[in-house]
């Protein structure tokens, strides 16, 4: 095993190549990180720069075409679907740049869904629900749809679903990026909740309120690590 325990995320010579027509286009190149538990750390870098390519990688979303990516010990490139989808489930918040709820289900249905897949007692999710949606100030909204909702407020649900299983590391793409200043400031609140809770955090972002909260940042630059500040 390539990392050392006080780490969360290790990626080794991380490249991903994308097949396009008949040529190849190469949207990361030699990447190689190491992210303590923890940590919060931030992602720039300009747009197609390969932000999302490599949190997608990082959360076991897609795999690298070459190089290692170790997360909480498990190296991800050796696994198969089924692990990677029970790895995301139990141990990976992911909040995606267009939140992604579904749009049938209300929010607290919403939320419930990764709990459900994990067969937790109906108690529990109950009451899990009912916390996450107090940290996002959106208890009155439990049996609304999502098109009924604000895109501050779906990116809020999003956020309260992505940590209904408690992962230990939460991956956000770009999660302010759509907002306006009051949503985005409540999205920052709850980043630095879970700064505060210890948990490790990477969040690909241009917001210099989200970046000031980092412990680390690395810049992207068409797919190559152009710099990593403390
Ligand atoms: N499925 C794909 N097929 C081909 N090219 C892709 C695919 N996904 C992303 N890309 C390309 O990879 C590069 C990096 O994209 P992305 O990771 O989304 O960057 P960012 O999040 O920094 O904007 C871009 O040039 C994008 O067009
Ligand atoms: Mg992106």
């Amino acid at each position: 095993m390539i990392q050392n325990d006080d780490s969360m995320v290790v990626t080794h010579a991380v490249e991903k190549t994308y097949q396009v027509g008949t040529g190849k286009i190469k949207v990361l190149t030699d990447i190689s990180i190491s992210i303590p538990k923890g940590s919060f750390v931030v992602l720039g870098g300009p747009s197609g720069s390969g932000k999302t390519t490599l949190l997608n990688i990082i959360g076991g979303l897609d795999k690298p075409t070459k190089g290692t990516v170790m997360v909480g010990g498990e190296d991800l490139t050796e696994q198969d679907e089924d692990f990677l989808a029970d790895f995301r489930c139990n141990h990976v918040g992911f909040v995606f740049q267009a939140y992604n709820l579904v749009s049938t289900l209300t929010v607290a249905e919403n939320i419930a869904f990764p709990m459900e897949w994990l067969q937790k007692p109906g108690a529990e999710i109950e009451k899990r629900i009912t916390d996450l949606l107090k940290m996002v100030g959106l208890t009155h909204r439990e049996n609304h749809f999502p098109s009924q909702l604000s895109g501050g407020e779906q990116q809020r649900v999003a956020f309260a679903r992505a940590l209904a299983n408690d992962p230990e590391i939460i991956l956000a793409d770009e999660p302010t990026g759509n907002l306006d200043i009051n949503n985005a400031q409540k999205i920052t609140q709850v980043l630095q909740l879970l700064k505060d809770q210890g948990k490790t955090v990477i969040v690909s972002t241009h917001d210099p309120e989200i970046r000031r909260l980092a412990d680390q940042v690395f810049i992207l630059d068409e797919g190559k690590l152009a710099s990593a500040d403390e």
